[in-house]
């Protein structure tokens, strides 16, 4: 028999208390069986007359509900429209029977309050929360290309009011208690001890006031607003979302006009409204597409990078050799996470620009958006920067991040290797350098990996571990339980060049160029980059990186796969006119200073002219055909080669590392929906580009099958 996932319980004899705890879970979700749960004890407790008031509330302390089980939603991406309107429809109906119980219903909220179960709290008639560091309240749904669908678009902003309801159900984003309060969703905040203690103060408060009842009726009725009200508000909201969209991602919008419906009628039309809505979307493309990202962001937390039994070294002291820009970010990385880090370089003047960077970094406070003193008086005594290698004898992890040089990184390691403790782990921020190179010449080969940051650190959530051939177990879980300490997504990827995401990013980039060379027009390739969803075209890309870096990459690229990676001439014409990038503030495009964006530059023109060859006919299908498959052959060669541990790796390391856009899935999820075969007939065209157009054999056999890179 299973356990039960909702226990009824009594405070006092007419209060009744329902405790949501899903039995071997880490968080609750409500799936099905829960909601008929649920169902079950309201049957039982509506018909009570003797009650003055029930509480819902979590049994997992931190969670009152984390959202609907989105596996079950996953199930049910091919249902028929009037499936999901009867899913819709049922949730309703449960959680509106919250507002109709023959007494008061509160909900007494400690921790994460998600998607479905925010609106089954926003269903009751009273909400108190506690003020713990991990209370979010909020209706993320957007963010899985759907909005809510059990009366919260209805609910919502008949108590916030349609403006904020319309700003948080169309951003997705969650709100804490103190704002929760301020909108009127919480009627009391306090401690998570004392939470109990507020929800019964609210039932009996209510029992007299009988306030509740007043609400329920104003809350039935549609909303009070001016028809040049809701035309404002719906103009002024559709242009920022647009804005914000690009029309890629169609929740925000389609959410904006089922609110402002909703709004004009009463609450339970609302419903119906909300409903009919999200038959419209549910199981769209970018819903399949965004709820794939879930389970890969999903499936990444929990990834240890290793077999269940390799546990992670204990992590205390942390050391970074080379105070560049990449080993700046990383020690402010650590240094925000709390870990002793010690920071060393050659130079002592990059030094003392290290340390200001670090600083200023960790001391930002993101509300007040300053500096804040008491944040560098918490964190300068973390750092240590210095140019003495003797002081990072105490660390745990050292990570090498100096300049991108075989020679020189191994002449550091053969310094530091003798320094460092026995059992501690030295890793390499190489881009490119084959870990088994780098390990050559090392005593302990088995705790050395590659620990892969991609730039800014601040903002890039990725990091390739990279595991070298003689790399052990203990040494991949000590760096994957490292990264994800400070707050980053590591995957597992095995030695090789360009490893992971620079292997996919080279074809790509090379094609961009190639394509200049066949008379494209430069605008014409970035528009085509950018209208499939990548932040940003590859040549202005190239450009953030810098010409120069780009090319030794390049040769690194071009020396291990000579038949597809072209050695082009237009980086080296480039560079040899002093155009390196954004850096130079001239590469491909001309910039009026460092941050700013490029614009057309005639000189660029005059200097590629001479090596475009006889222009080719190029339509846009082409521009996008030839940027994106060669990324998915690239994927087809990763596999065979094992490069990842899983397809899934793939995805999200384009999503994570170079900014892949998340409404396609992933590369390869995208790749899935067009189909093996008809990706080898898309290809068909370019055959006499040669290698870097060829079906691989692994799309030919998938063609034949049927499979999907998913099905692996
Ligand atoms: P950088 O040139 O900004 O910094 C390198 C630092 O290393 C300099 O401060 C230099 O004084 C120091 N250094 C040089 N030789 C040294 C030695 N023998 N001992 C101690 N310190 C020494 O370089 P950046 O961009 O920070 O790159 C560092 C590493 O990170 C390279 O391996 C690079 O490929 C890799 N990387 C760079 C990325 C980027 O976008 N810049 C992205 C990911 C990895």
């Amino acid at each position: 028999m299973s356990e039960s996932s909702v226990t009824l319980s009594f405070w006092e004899d007419d209060v009744a208390v329902l405790s949501i705890d899903l039995p071997g879970k880490g968080a609750n979700v409500l799936s099905t069986a829960v909601l008929d749960e649920l169902a079950g004890h309201l049957d039982a407790l509506e018909k009570r007359t003797d009650l003055a008031g029930l509480v819902v509330r979590s049994g997992k302390p931190g969670t009152f509900l984390a959202g609907a089980d989105l596996r079950e939603f996953v199930a049910s991406l091919g249902a028929a429209k009037d499936t999901i309107v009867a899913m819709c429809r049922r949730g309703q109906t449960l959680f509106q029977r919250l507002a109709r119980c023959p007494f008061v219903t509160v909900a007494a909220i400690d921790g994460v309050c998600l998607g479905g179960g925010a609106e089954l709290a926003l269903w009751c008639d009273r909400r108190v929360m506690s003020n713990g560091p991990k209370e979010q309240f909020g209706l993320p749904e957007v963010k899985l290309g759907l909005f809510p669908g059990w009366g919260g678009t209805a609910r919502l902003p008949r108590i916030a009011g349609l403006g904020n309801a319309v700003e948080m159900i169309t951003g997705g984003e969650s709100i804490a208690p103190d704002a929760a309060r301020a909108l009127g969703l919480a009627d009391d905040v306090t401690t998570a001890e004392k939470l109990d203690a507020a929800a019964l103060a609210v039932v009996r408060d209510e029992q007299q006031t009988r306030k509740y009842l007043e609400d329920r009726r104003r809350w039935s009725e549609p909303i009070a607003m001016s028809e040049t009200e809701l035309a404002f508000l719906g103009a002024t909201a559709s242009g920022f979302i647009q804005q914000q969209t690009k029309g890629n991602y169609p929740a925000p919008l389609a959410a904006l006009e089922v609110l402002l419906e909703g709004a004009a009628v009463d609450a339970e039309a609302a419903c119906e409204v909300e409903a009919a809505g999200m038959a419209e979307l549910f199981g769209s493309p970018v819903n399949a597409a965004l709820l794939n990202v879930f389970f890969l962001a999903d499936r990444n937390k929990k990834d240890t990078g290793v077999a269940a039994d390799v546990l992670p070294r204990e992590v205390k002291q942390v050391g970074v050799i080379g105070a560049g820009v990449m080993g700046s970010g990383i020690a402010a990385a650590f240094v925000r996470r709390e870990l002793y880090t010690t920071i060393t370089d050659a130079a002592a003047e990059a030094l003392a620009r290290s340390t200001k960077m670090v600083l200023e970094e960790v001391s930002y406070n993101k509300l007040t958006k300053a500096t804040d003193v008491a944040r560098t008086l918490k964190f300068a005594p973390l750092l240590n920067a210095t140019t003495s290698d003797e002081e990072l004898a105490a660390a745990d992890v050292i990570i090498e991040a100096v300049v991108e040089n075989a020679s020189v990184k191994r002449q550091v390691f053969a310094r530091i290797e003798g320094k460092m403790r026995e059992d501690a782990i030295l890793a390499s921020n190489t881009s490119t350098i084959p870990i088994a190179k780098l390990a050559e010449q090392l005593k302990r080969p088995e705790q050395f990996c590659g620990i892969h940051f991609f730039n800014p650190v601040r903002k890039m959530p990725l990091v390739e571990v990279i595991r070298g051939p003689k790399t052990s177990d203990a040494t991949v879980a000590t760096a994957v339980a490292l990264a994800k300490r400070i707050g980053k997504s590591p995957i597992v990827v095995n030695d090789g060049p360009g490893f992971l995401v620079n292997r996919l990013l080279t074809p790509y980039m090379n094609e961009a160029v190639e394509l200049l060379l066949d008379g494209a027009k430069i605008e014409h390739i970035e528009k085509a980059a950018k209208s499939f969803g990548m932040p940003m075209g590859p040549l202005t890309l190239y450009d953030v990186v810098g010409l120069d870096t780009a090319t030794n990459a390049g040769l690194v690229m071009h020396e291990a796969f000579p038949d597809r990676i072209v050695a082009t001439s237009v980086l080296p014409t480039l560079i040899k006119a002093g155009r390196l990038g954004q850096k130079s503030l001239a590469g491909f495009f001309r910039y009026k200073h460092a941050t700013a964006r490029g614009e057309h530059d005639d000189e660029f023109d005059r200097l590629i002219a001479p090596l475009v060859r006889e222009p080719k006919k190029l339509s846009r299908d082409d521009l996008s055909n030839r940027l994106f498959l060669p990324m998915v052959l690239e994927a087809t060669r990763v596999l065979e080669e094992n490069i990842v541990r899983d397809v899934r790796d793939v995805d999200l390391g384009l999503i994570y590392g170079v900014g892949f856009p998340p409404f396609k899935g992933g590369l390869l999820f995208w790749a899935d929906t067009l189909g093996a075969a008809k990706i080898v007939e898309m290809l068909t065209p370019y055959s006499s580009l040669g290698e870097r157009m060829k079906p691989t054999a692994m799309l030919l056999d998938m063609a034949k099958s049927g499979k999907r890179f998913y099905d692996r």
